[in-house]
């Protein structure tokens, strides 16, 4: 499994604490989960619960410390990530890779998942950028047995393991799913990690027009 890599730590174990009290404490921002593909009730790919977090966005303070938490954590595991594959960063375009500071938390409840095989690259047009994703990371927020992120062509399975941070590549090598549990409820945080710097990709979102209310 040369290119999906795991990590472990208790500030990983704390940080998935975290998501899962804020999950809780933030019914507020909860919203139907939403892939490529559209919303659940059009899309059965993905049924899950998320809330949206924009590390950019300070107007709610609670949101911006967990934000700003996530995003150190992942940037901190890229770093691991490309320190062990040094070969990596040196053949990707413009030799500079980010965390995308737009990420998604997600609770599945028993039976519901990301249940079909897809990968995590695509050309659709939103803010996140999807044609730049290069790497996508999943912090599991809670142990639920057998049912983490299976990988279609390394026949690999990542287990959720509360605390779990796993990063692989986006693209069509690493088509994957989430393997879905009939009893337990899974929590994760979820996100992308794009080709480019993270200023030049914050000045590109300053100057899309405004989003219609
Ligand atoms: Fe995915």
């Amino acid at each position: 499994m040369q290119l999906i890599a795991t990590y472990q730590d208790g500030d990983l174990a704390e940080l998935g604490a975290r998501v899962m009290d804020f999950f809780e404490e933030r019914p507020d921002l909860h919203s139907s989960g939403a892939s490529f593909g559209g919303v659940a009730a059009t899309n059965p790919d993905k049924v899950s619960t998320d809330i949206s977090l924009v590390w950019l966005d300070r107007s709610d303070s609670q949101a911006h410390s967990l934000s700003d938490a996530i995003m150190l954590a992942v940037s901190r595991c890229l770093k691991q990530y490309l320190a062990d594959r040094r070969i990596f960063l040196q053949v990707c375009p413009e030799r500079s890779l980010f965390v995308n500071p737009i990420f998604n938390l997600q609770r599945y409840l028993p039976g519901e998942g990301f249940k079909n095989w897809h990968c995590d690259w695509t050309t659709a047009d939103d803010a996140t950028d999807p044609i730049k994703r290069v790497l996508a990371w999943i912090l599991y927020c809670n142990d639920v047995e057998n049912a983490g992120t299976e990988f279609l062509w390394q026949e690999h399975h990542v287990e959720a393991i509360a605390g779990q941070m796993a990063i692989f590549p986006a693209g069509m090598s690493h088509v994957h799913r989430g393997r879905v549990s009939p009893d337990c409820t899974k929590v994760i945080a979820t996100g992308w990690i794009n080709v480019g710097s993270l200023d030049a990709y914050v000045q590109g979102l300053a100057a899309l027009p405004p989003r219609p209310a």
